[in-house]
């Protein structure tokens, strides 16, 4: 807990917008954020979340003192999810127990007693015959605290919803969990409370919010500081480059390394998009030979991305020096562009600690102490959609606002064994027919991940009339909403015919190629 409590206060600084705001206390991190900071932050309304503890053990994490106290002075409505709702039950004198049965999946909610039918209701206009919800959770209510009331039930538990008094402040808990995508109508619940029982305003705008971004920048900044950022290209980073160009125009500093594991002409493609058609400063660094020769005789994954990762932040340094001597006497080079997003804000903050390591994702993580720069995060309130939608009202075009993600050490993991020059250049090739095949079958936006990987193994094959013996590759297409789990995608037959046709004819050294059709977990999307 007092992890936690280290957290919530960190937390607590983020709290500061101008806008009325919802607050989400979350019982894996911040739920003890101090009720003096909430006073001060426009909150209108509070979810509490679930988490993995039970209420009633020694030592799990509750709200902070005074936090009821304030709900009810203020009438806050208050939204308990899972742990969240036991955390009320519990507060307001109901009881908490395990139940003997995990409920775990998917489970069909009904309104108990005429609840749904009218606005400000937390169920109205959520269809009673459909109601599908994902259920996770070993506790349960028991029994409901005074003057407390069902207002849904599923087979299993007769207190799936409740509410509290009537004439009290509005109270809501639920046992399922509405955030999650299958739980069908779970968005409309979440507009329910936010907008009908707490209030919020409906005018959130994307154009709004890139120039409240802008001014944010301009003020960080001030009006000598210069930006540096990493740019790949992708959705995240082009995103955040252009908010970071209106922002201060040439002070801001971006720059593209080229560390010989890109796609076919993937360089070249974004200082297109990015120097001629926005006009950022985007500055090359073709660093292809330094990361080729760092990589000789590596075949460990891992020591493969620690490698390229350890060799990006020398060559990101030796830029940002360069920098530094170039700009006008009396500016400064402070500050260093992130693209965080939230759920990466969610991630490092775990009241479990930071979930097990299954590959170390290649950042810039360790530059800003090395180099003493300040971080700047435009983008660390948004989920990966948003992004998207920002990109959009930046007038991005859509090619790279929707562009399949590439992981930083690029090809290097999508080489099983050594990574040279002739590797990336057979992998190049063949990865680029795949993508313009499935651009052109108009099935690239269906497709979450879609890429090919060169492996170690040589197979026979024939070609005119002479025997071959040569790679195979393998075609690896996925669908996923946030690349934690992941289904493999069901292409139709005569694209994958024309890739693979393509690939055996068009690049030399590749005799056969495979569909891969496993999902994650248990596999993982890269094969490295
Ligand atoms: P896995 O293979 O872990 O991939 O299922 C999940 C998502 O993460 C990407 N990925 C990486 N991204 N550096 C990155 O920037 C990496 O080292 C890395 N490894 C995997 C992967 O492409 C997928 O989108």
């Amino acid at each position: 807990v007092s992890e936690a409590v280290k957290q919530a206060r960190a937390l607590a600084g983020q709290l500061t917008s101008d806008r009325k705001q919802i607050a989400i206390l979350d019982f894996g991190s911040h739920c003890l954020v101090d009720v003096e900071v909430l006073k001060s932050a426009h909150v209108i309304g509070v979810v509490l979340s679930g988490g993995p503890a039970s209420v009633y053990d020694e030592g799990s994490p509750h709200v902070a003192d005074g936090f009821w106290d304030w709900v009810e002075s203020e009438k806050i409505p208050v939204l308990g999810v899972c742990y969240g709702l036991q955390e009320m039950v519990n507060h307001y004198g109901g009881k908490v127990e395990a139940s003997a049965k995990r409920e775990y999946g998917k489970s069909i909610v009904h309104r108990t007693g005429g609840h749904g039918e009218k606005r400000g209701d937390l169920f109205f206009e959520i269809p009673d015959e459909d109601d599908v919800v994902w259920m996770s959770h070993g506790d349960k209510v028991t029994e409901l605290p005074p003057g407390f009331k069902s207002i849904a039930h599923t087979d299993n538990c007769p207190e799936t919803a409740i509410a509290g008094p009537e004439d009290g402040v509005p109270l809501y808990g639920i046992q399922f969990h509405p955030e999650v995508t299958h739980t069908k109508h779970g968005a409309t619940l979440i507009k329910n409370f936010a907008v009908d029982i707490c209030g919020a305003p409906t005018d959130w705008d994307m154009k709004d919010i890139a120039e409240e971004f802008i001014r944010e920048v301009r003020e960080k900044a001030g009006p000598d500081g210069h930006v540096i950022g990493a740019v790949s290209g992708g959705v995240d980073s082009s995103v955040g480059a252009v908010l970071l160009h209106r922002a201060i125009g040439d002070r801001f500093h971006a720059i593209l390394v080229d560390n010989g594991c890109l796609r076919l002409n993937e360089a070249e493609r974004v200082l297109d998009r990015l120097r001629n058609r926005e006009g950022i400063d985007l500055h090359l660094v073709d660093a292809s030979d330094r990361f080729l020769a760092a990589l000789k005789g590596v075949e460990d994954p891992e020591v493969k991305r620690k490698t390229i990762g350890a060799l990006f932040i020398d060559v990101f340094q030796e830029e940002a020096e360069r920098i530094k001597k170039e700009v006008p006497e009396g500016h400064t080079v402070d500050f260093l562009l992130q693209g965080t997003l939230y759920p990466d804000v969610i991630e490092s903050i775990s009241y479990k600690g930071p979930s097990a390591t299954i590959k170390s994702h290649h950042n810039v993580g360790g530059l800003p102490e090395k180099m003493s720069l300040k971080l700047i995060e435009p983008l660390r309130e948004l989920f990966k959609d948003e992004v998207r939608s920002l990109g959009l009202a930046l007038g991005l075009e859509h090619e790279s606002v929707f562009r399949h993600p590439f992981p930083g050490p690029g090809l290097a993991i999508r080489i099983l064994g050594e990574v040279n020059k002739e590797s990336c250049d057979k992998l190049r090739l063949a990865d680029d027919i795949a993508i313009s095949e499935i651009r052109k079958a108009g099935i690239y936006d269906d497709i979450a991940q879609a890429f090919v990987v060169l492996l170690p193994v040589k197979s026979v094959g024939v070609m005119g009339d002479g025997r071959t013996y040569e790679n195979v590759v393998a075609l690896r297409c996925v669908n996923s909403s946030d690349f934690m789990t992941a289904n493999w995608y069901f292409m139709d037959h005569e694209t994958l015919a024309r890739i693979s046709n393509r690939i055996i004819n068009e690049v030399p050294g590749i005799n056969r190629v495979c569909y891969d059709i496993s999902s994650k977990p248990p596999a993982t999307i890269e094969w490295l």
